[in-house]
């Protein structure tokens, strides 16, 4: 059984190293993209406090369509083009919305959200989806938090088959 957790009370630094050595510790002989994007939201949900949602949108026919999640149910399609995710996964770089209220087209599934990071998952360059994390707070995501989620997702990505998806 998977028994190691990240002590959210840790400085960002040494949570995200933690949070690094867990998700390869969880995803170890797996590659099954719905096991895995599911147990790596939970292991986020666990390890970041003051968060209210985070998951994955994956890319489905061109657009954004709800993958494995934790927090309230969300919206399920995003056109390419609209909102922080698909802004995002359109550029092919991480947004950091300290207020997602100034975020032009911002999309709100729960009105708690007032911050929010998503960033890109590209295997061998194509796009996959995006991780989406919302805070109910303003400015909740730092520079630190980018740099532990955009090694997230590179740990992640590549230990996804998906082609099964
Ligand atoms: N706020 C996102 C939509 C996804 S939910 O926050 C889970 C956006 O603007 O793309």
């Amino acid at each position: 059984m998977f028994s190691s957790s990240v002590d959210r009370a840790l400085p960002k630094a040494d949570l995200y190293r933690d949070l690094a050595a867990s998700l390869r510790e969880l995803l170890e002989g797996e590659t099954d993209p719905i096991a895995n994007l599911s147990n790596a939201s939970g292991l986020l949900a666990q390890a970041l406090e003051r968060i209210n949602w985070c998951g994955f949108y994956l890319l489905r026919r061109g657009e954004l369509v709800l993958g494995p999640f934790q927090g309230k149910p969300a919206c399920v399609r995003i056109p390419l083009g609209r909102g922080v995710c698909a802004t995002a996964a359109e550029r092919r770089e991480t947004f950091v919305v300290p207020d997602v209220e100034k975020f032009p087209g911002h999309i709100a599934c729960d009105a708690a959200s007032r911050s929010e990071i998503v960033v890109p998952m590209l295997e061998s360059g194509r796009l996959q989806g995006v991780l989406d994390v919302d805070a109910p707070e303003i400015g909740r995501f730092d520079g630190e938090d980018r740099a532990g989620l955009e090694a997230f997702v590179a740990i992640l990505v590549p230990r996804i088959e998906w082609s099964r998806l």
